[in-house]
């Protein structure tokens, strides 16, 4: 048996998104606990990336609210879900081909010493990971 705690880490309570006139979220309720491995499973189109990208900051949600810990956040850019140490991988390439693995890595929140990019700084991460 799986034990999970009663405060949910991240719960979404009647989340709705539209774009235009297409419904992309309707009354959406979802519950993540620490230690869960939660799957979104549905039809092409049914919401799945739009729900992600809500959580991620990219599509602020029209109704509802946003949970983190059991207290009410406001999630209206990807830097908001960052600071809440919410990460995004895409299904789509999210990936620059103008610039390096480094800079990828670091796309949107650079590492910077005395007001200009640390370059070796970056670099020394990317290699340890
Ligand atoms: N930026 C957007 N502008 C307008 N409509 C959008 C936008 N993003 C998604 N939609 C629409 O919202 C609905 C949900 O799309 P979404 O991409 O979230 O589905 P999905 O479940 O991720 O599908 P797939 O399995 O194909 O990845 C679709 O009708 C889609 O056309
Ligand atoms: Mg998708």
């Amino acid at each position: 048996m799986v034990h999970v705690s009663a405060t949910p880490v991240l719960a979404l309570r009647g989340v709705s998104k539209r774009f235009g006139a297409v419904q992309a979220l309707t009354d959406v309720e979802l519950e993540v606990h620490a230690g869960e491995v939660v799957a979104l499973v549905g039809d092409n189109g049914a919401g799945k990336s739009t729900l992600v990208k809500t959580i991620a900051g990219v599509h602020p949600i029209d109704e509802g609210a946003i949970e983190w810990g059991g207290k009410p956040v406001s999630i209206s850019r990807p830097h908001d879900a960052q600071a809440l140490g919410i990460a995004t991988v895409y299904q789509d390439l999210a990936l620059c081909d103008n610039i390096d693995v480094v800079g990828n890595l670091f796309l949107g929140r650079e590492l910077q010493k005395f007001g200009v990019l640390d370059e070796v700084e970056m670099e020394r991460r990317a290699r340890e990971l």
